[in-house]
């Protein structure tokens, strides 16, 4: 195990999310990694942490890079108790999960959400997350959670330098990484659980972090084409509610950039 996990496990508060942990000095992916645990029999809550990714993965096929022993690089399985239709709240439990274990860090100004999931500090991506799926017939979905969290970085390289920022950029103080994963880990078991429990409280707190609502948004589809429109929140299923031309539209896939307030 990563020597400063044992601070982690000393400070857990979970009962299931953390309990069964692996870790790794350098792997290809967490995600990967707990995809192939989890159709071996991972239970729900297996977590796989590491150091350094070689091939980390990020939304739309794109790569995560970077972040080596300044970051939180982690990925969750999830088998949850929720009925399918609400299997699209869990990306944004996920993203209020970082949230809620940022928010109240010294010196942090507040952070945002940008729908789905990622974490925005002064307009600046902090963190993202990728949830993966897998339907399998006749059997529940599940799926692995992945979080990329810029923790102690001290600066970004092009192309992503005026994009990205660190809790330390942000907050002008270094962050103990040990306690902020305990409490990550604590906060994403409370969110699933509010997944299921009680989905309503979970859309309302997620609408009070979401960055840009009602301003102007440019939605890119997942095929690449994109319309404008204007943020209007969420469903209750967690899909994206746009206005357009006086019509609300409902998206469930996609990214948005926002216009006229700090782009990430
Ligand atoms: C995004 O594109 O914003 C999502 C990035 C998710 C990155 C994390 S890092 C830990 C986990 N393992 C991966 O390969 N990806 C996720």
């Amino acid at each position: 195990m990563l020597n400063w996990l044992h601070t982690t496990a000393r400070l857990l508060t979970t009962s299931v999310v953390g309990r069964a942990m692996e870790s790794h000095t350098q792997i290809d992916s967490t995600n990967v990694r707990a995809l192939e645990w989890a159709s071996q029999g991972a239970p729900h809550g297996a977590t796989v942490i590491a150091e350094k990714q070689t091939a980390g993965r990020g939304r739309y096929g794109r790569p995560w890079v970077g972040g080596d022993g300044e970051s939180l690089l982690f990925s969750v399985v999830v088998r949850p108790a929720v009925d399918p239709g609400r299997f699209g709240l869990i990306p944004l439990a996920a993203g209020l999960a970082v949230r809620d274990a940022c928010e109240s860090l010294p010196g942090l100004p507040a952070p945002r959400l940008k729908w789905p999931n990622d974490l925005l500090v002064q307009g600046r991506k902090c963190a993202g997350v990728l949830v993966e799926s897998v339907i399998p017939a006749g059997a529940p979905p599940w799926a692995v959670v992945g979080i990329g969290l810029n923790v102690n970085q001290t600066g970004f390289p092009d192309p992503v330098a005026d994009r990205a920022t660190s809790l330390r950029l942000a907050s002008g103080r270094p962050i103990a990484r040990p306690l902020l994963f305990a409490e990550l880990l604590a906060s994403l078991e409370e969110r699933l659980n509010q997944t299921d429990a009680q989905p309503e409280g979970l859309v309302e707190a997620y609408l009070r972090a979401l960055h840009g609502i009602d301003n102007k948004v440019l939605f890119r589809h997942p095929d690449g084409t994109e319309s404008e429109g204007i943020l209007r929140g969420i469903s209750a299923s967690g899909a994206l509610r746009v206005e357009r031309d006086g019509r609300e539209e409902v998206f469930s896939a996609g990214e948005i950039s926002l216009s006229g307030i700090p782009q990430t």
